[in-house]
């Protein structure tokens, strides 16, 4: 069958590179790709904004499969069109990607299915936020309700600080109680009415080294989270993932696609701190090598509404982790057109590089975004996986580029003692 892969970063190369091995594909079109999705890949120019553009190439390419990657298609509501048309996709309807798209959503659908989640009020304007605020301790957070690609959230350790998050914002808000504890990420598969576990990863949010510095989108992450144990994932996937989808399907809006759930690993039980409705960038290029199953039909079996009929995934027990390679300057203005080389060198050592913001000028590689390769190793343990995934960085080269050299310290730490 043919599948249009809609995106152009790390995740939608992952997601080509493992939707390519499938045998049920007969030709992948991604659009509007990069050079590392078209080693997969047909790209094709296709503007996603235009949903009516993507109908009719869908139409004239016999199209059986929509996957979208990123969030913006599909909190506009480009699975909507396509499923308007009849064509099959990988991807939640606006309604159900407000799971994403609107905290205060998500927050009042836990409220309401007494899924664990933080505290917390919601707020139409900064009087109303201000005037809200006394009952919570310290720390607090302040979030915009909208998409805000991690940008959006301040953690307030002073009245002050949180009165200064109140008033930078504009628009909707969401104050929420701070929760303590390790953070990791569940991911599930589901058509609507069944919901499948897919793995599970811890990223690195911060810039630096340690943690440290401003948020981007990921530095880093490795699979599976070794504390998500089986137990926790169990009580996240009873308590958290599954009244959230039954309370989607209730309201007639089912979620068809991937459900991300950032957790907090708390005393009392892992907590809900936010929904994606997509997959992790870069997450999914630690998910993806470990994945035995074939994607293609997992999705297929998703838009299809058949997934209590297919085989449930299987990943190897190998630990997979990757190290982004970003342009000089991010995530402020990254530093665009530096050249980069050794990818082959690097791939040659045994790892993947998965490429984001690249593009191809008269025949040489070049940065073209913030995050720019995302070079995944495997091995038995974090510790080997991070040895292997830095040998294969040291093959690069990329001078305008930096990447932090500690990713997976946590786990390390944890595999030492
Ligand atoms: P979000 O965009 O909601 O995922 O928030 C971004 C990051 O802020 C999360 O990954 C957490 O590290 C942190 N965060 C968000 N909400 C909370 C909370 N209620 N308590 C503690 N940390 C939070
Ligand atoms: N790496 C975090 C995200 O994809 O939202």
């Amino acid at each position: 069958m043919n599948v249009l892969l809609i995106g152009s970063g790390g995740r939608e190369h992952a997601l080509a590179w493992k939707l390519a091995q499938s045998p049920a594909l007969s030709k992948l079109y991604a659009a509007p790709g990069n050079p590392g999705i078209a080693r997969h890949a047909e790209l094709v120019a296709l503007d996603v904004a235009d949903h009516e553009a993507v109908v009719n190439f869908c139409r004239s390419r016999s199209i059986a499969l929509v996957v979208i990657g990123p969030e913006a298609p599909l909190v506009a509501g480009l699975a909507d069109d396509l499923r308007a048309a009849e064509i099959r996709v990988f991807g939640p309807n606006k309604a159900a990607a407000q799971l994403e798209g609107s905290k205060g959503f998500t927050k009042d659908l836990c409220r309401a299915a007494n899924i664990p989640t933080a505290g917390y009020v919601r707020a139409e304007s900064a009087e109303e936020a201000l005037s809200k605020l006394p009952p919570f301790g310290l720390p607090v957070v302040i979030k915009a309700d909208g998409l805000a690609a991690g940008k959006g959230v301040v953690i307030a350790t002073t009245r002050d600080e949180a009165h200064r998050a109140i008033r930078d914002a504009d628009g909707p808000l969401v104050i929420e109680e701070f929760l303590s504890g390790e953070e990791a990420s569940l991911f599930a598969l589901t058509d609507g009415k069944t919901v499948v576990p897919f793995g599970s990863a811890q990223d690195h949010k911060r810039v630096g080294e340690g943690d440290s510095g401003p948020n981007t989108g990921g530095m880093g992450a490795y699979s599976p989270a070794r504390v998500l144990t089986p137990e926790l994932e169990r009580a996240a996937m009873r308590d958290i993932v599954e009244p959230t989808v039954r309370a989607m399907a209730e309201a007639g809006t089912p979620f068809v696609g991937v459900l991300y759930a950032g957790l907090m690993l708390t005393p009392g039980g892992p907590k809900l701190i936010e929904y994606n409705a997509r997959f992790g960038d870069p997450e999914a290029q630690v998910l993806m090598p470990r994945l035995e199953s074939d994607l293609l039909l997992m999705m297929l079996a998703c838009a299809e509404g058949r997934l209590a009929e297919a085989e449930p995934p299987r990943f190897s027990d190998r630990v997979a982790l990757t190290v982004v390679m970003a342009a000089n300057g991010y995530p402020g203005t990254p530093q665009a057109g530096g050249a980069i080389a050794g990818l082959d060198r690097a791939e040659a050592a045994g790892a993947i590089v998965f490429q984001a913001g690249t593009r191809e000028e008269g025949g040489q590689l070049v940065a073209a975004g913030g995050r720019v390769l995302a070079v995944t190793a495997e091995g038995p343990t974090v510790r080997w996986a991070q040895q292997s995934a830095y040998s294969a960085i040291d093959r690069i080269d990329f001078p305008s580029g930096f990447c932090r050299r500690d990713i997976g310290w946590r786990e390390i730490e944890r595999e030492v003692r």
